[in-house]
């Protein structure tokens, strides 16, 4: 059979990746899809990347618009990321009929709704595996391997660079910039770091896991995302004490016809698996009925680890080139007509447990008040850890968990706390997910 012929926009970490590995594994690969794959076309920004590749055969242009328009090419691949041009470029290979692979889930998350419509419309594949979690096929799983199930929750870390801050900071006590200036150097961090920290990125990925899940459209602008930035190295350092680590989860939980969506700082208990996935590693639990909790270990970033999952999607697309649109799996699992909105809880409404890190003046009666506002809204205490005064202090801080509440009344806590004399500086809270 004819060789199907790939057109690559962008020759970047992923991109390079991506050749690599099409070049180096092109027997095992034509053999899984049925026929050799081949990146016929390519665009590029930097042409010093062309001679540090080794590319051969394949037609260049500094215009991505021209691999999409070259008639030749079957499969686009978008790995430039951002929104634009990658948007109106998807859109126009889907316009000519192509199949597109993308990594980008930024801009799936926010605009894949318009995306697999038209996609939908030309009868043409859009496959996005690499977009969360990197190389771990989390995407085919849930699509496909969990399509007897009725998906829970599903919790991720799915941020290598969070990941590997918070786990520096707990096993060196690093400083959160040096930690996060080593992860840019390594290539894992996102052209803005804030995305990162500040758990964009990851609410990207959660928006996509989600509409997967429970076959919901795309709601990115619906997550609650909470960074890292605020988390220090002594609460690291008390939730330790206490039986925990501090993970940035990704959460997507479905109850009585509801959905949450929340990234935040999250205490986890240190028995459970996910607790113990360190570095730039990513993870994502998931709670099904009938298979019961599963968890998927692997790489969330690189150029090969990422390649791995462009070129499963290549090897989708060209295995069901010639199949009935109709009959192909779905792009968001479940049938288009079977999509179905589903409200978004508000977080005020979300019932968890808290850890609480208070400041207070070291005297007597000062734990009274703080207890008298617990018990008038009805929180009940899990633990309270109350540490010495630093040399020279007189303040103290008092560090309290607390059973499941909802979360309306830990804030209206932190205001009542936020008026007592005793009580100094910030208020921390961080919630705690026992993934049970
Ligand atoms: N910046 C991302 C991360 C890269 O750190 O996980 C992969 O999406």
């Amino acid at each position: 059979m004819e060789p199907v012929k790939i057109g690559l926009l962008g020759l970047g970490t992923v991109g390079g990746g991506t050749y690599n590995v099409l070049q180096r594994n092109a027997e095992e690969i034509a053999r899984r899809a049925g026929r050799d794959i081949i990146v016929s076309h390519a665009s590029v920004r930097n042409p010093a990347r062309v001679e540090a590749l080794g590319l051969r055969d394949v037609r260049l242009s500094e215009d991505p618009a021209a691999v999409v328009d070259d008639p030749e090419i079957e499969v686009v691949v978008e790995l430039l990321g951002g929104t634009e041009p990658a948007l109106s470029l998807i859109l126009r290979a889907l316009e000519n009929g192509k199949h597109v692979v993308t990594a980008n889930k930024a801009l799936i998350a926010m605009h894949g709704n318009e995306i697999f419509a038209a996609a939908h419309r030309r009868g043409v594949m859009v496959a996005f595996e690499a977009a969360v979690a990197g190389g771990i096929p989390i995407i085919k799983s849930v699509r496909e391997g969990l399509a007897g199930n009725e998906i829970r929750w599903v919790a991720g870390i799915i941020n290598g660079t969070g990941n590997f801050i918070l786990s520096e900071m707990r096993d060196h006590g690093r400083d959160f910039a040096d930690v996060l200036a080593e992860a840019q150097r390594l290539g894992y961090a996102e052209a803005d770091p804030t995305f990162d920290v500040e758990g964009v990125d990851a609410a990207h990925k959660l928006t996509i896991l989600a509409a997967i899940a429970f076959g919901m459209p795309l709601h990115f602008e619906d997550v609650y995302t909470e960074g890292i930035s605020g988390v220090t190295r002594e609460d690291v350092g008390y939730a330790e004490q206490l039986g925990y680590r501090i993970k940035h989860l990704a959460i997507a939980r479905r109850a009585e016809g509801r959905v949450e969506l929340r990234v935040h700082p999250t205490l986890v208990p240190e028995k459970r698996l996910i607790a113990h996935v360190d570095g730039v590693m990513n993870a994502v639990q998931i709670q099904a009925d009938a298979l019961g909790p599963t968890l998927y270990y692997g790489p969330g970033a690189g150029a090969e680890p990422t390649a791995s999952a462009v070129v499963a999607d290549l090897v989708d697309v060209v295995r069901t080139l010639t199949s009935d649109p109709d009959n192909r799996v779905p792009h968001l699992a479940f049938k288009p007509d079977q999509v179905v909105d589903l409200p978004i809880q508000p977080m005020e409404e979300i019932e968890t447990a808290y850890y609480l890190r208070l400041q207070a003046v070291d005297r007597p009666g000062v734990m009274a008040q703080v207890s008298a506002i617990m018990g008038d809204l009805d929180i009940s205490m899990e633990a309270i850890l109350q540490k010495e005064p630093a040399a020279g202090e007189t303040t103290v801080p008092l560090i309290m968990l607390t059973r499941r509440v909802r979360e309306q009344r830990i804030n209206e806590a932190i205001r009542r706390f936020g008026e007592l004399d005793a009580i100094v500086g910030e208020i921390q809270r961080i919630r705690v997910e026992t993934l049970g």
